[in-house]
Order: C-alpha cells, then structure tokens, then sequence
C-alpha cells in the first residue's frame, strides 16, 4: 500500500486552530513559515545546534526545524507573533515585557535570533522567575547570536525578570 503523501493535521498556533494539509516529513519550522506566514521562527542551521527555529510547545522551548509539523498536533505552539497577546491587560500595539526589556537593553542586534532568544528567556522566567546570571546564562547556552556578544542579552533577561515582577497582575 502506497503511504498518504499529505495528512490532515490540525496545528494550534498562537491560540488558532488551522486544518492543514502536510507532507509527513515536513517540519514544524517550514509549516509555520510557509503555509501560515509566521516567519519569526527563522531557519538558520536547519540541523538544531543554533536555536534561532525556537518557539514554545506547550510553553517549553523546542527546535521547529527538528519538529515535524504532525508531532506538534494536539499541542500548543507560541510564536514570536503571537507572544505579546499572552500578556493580560495588554493594550493593542503593546509588547510583551520580555520584549520590551530586550529593546530597551538593546539585547536586539540585527534580530535574526531574537525571537528563539526571547521566547527561551519567556520559558525560563516563567519556572524560574528570579534566575541568577549563571541560570540564565545555561537556559540560552543553545541559542546562537552573531552580532551581541550576549553580555546585552544576559542583562535584557535579567531585567525582564524585574519588570515581570513589577508588572505581574
Ligand atoms: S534552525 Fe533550528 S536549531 Fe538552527
Ligand atoms: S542579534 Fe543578530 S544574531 Fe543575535
């Protein structure tokens, strides 16, 4: 018997429901980008050791050009694209504080790593929302940037966990 060359799937993105239709060996990263425009998860290795293909599944961090987009049925995804509307009582236009602390301690360069940046520090905060430098430092240790030398980084993540909780509701 041949194998189906496309399944229906149903990918829960951004707190959307999409009915698609994808070949099995499709990865999550290309259905994102491809098929629903999300293009904040960039593809930089392709082969998981930089980091810059990260979104969050069921909140934890996870390489979407090692996902295929069939694994991730059933699952929660977060984009970069959707992440300022998980906020409460965010106003339209709005970022998510975590985005803001990365703007404001420019820990954004050209931005080409910044989405899987950001949405680490998010996953990372959201367990340990007072880390050390040392914590942060390990919980971003796969995430490749090329143009910050990290040390802007670090700090964005730092002070996103004391704007968090001057913020939280
Ligand atoms: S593009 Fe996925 S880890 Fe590099
Ligand atoms: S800001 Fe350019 S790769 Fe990190």
């Amino acid at each position: 018997m041949s194998r189906p060359r496309k399944l229906p799937i149903q990918l829960q993105v951004n707190g959307t429901a999409h009915e698609l239709l994808v070949a099995p060996e499709r990865t999550l990263l290309e259905v994102l980008r491809e098929d629903l425009g999300l293009t904040g998860a960039k593809e930089g290795c392709g082969v998981g050791a930089c980091g810059t293909c990260t979104v969050l599944l069921d909140g934890k961090p996870a390489r979407s050009c090692l996902t295929l987009a069939c694994e991730a049925e059933g699952r929660e995804v977060l984009t970069i694209e959707g992440l300022a509307e998980t906020w409460p009582g965010r106003a339209q236009e709005e970022l998510h504080p975590v985005q803001e602390a990365f703007v404001e301690r420019h820990g954004i360069q050209c931005g080409f790593c910044s989405p899987g940046m950001i949405l680490t520090a998010v996953a990372l905060l959201d367990e340990t929302p007072r880390p050390t430098e040392a914590q942060v430092r390990h919980a971003l240790s796969g995430q490749v940037c090329r143009c910050t030398g990290y040390a802007k980084i670090v700090d964005s993540v730092l002070a996103a966990a004391e704007r968090l909780q001057e913020v939280k509701p």
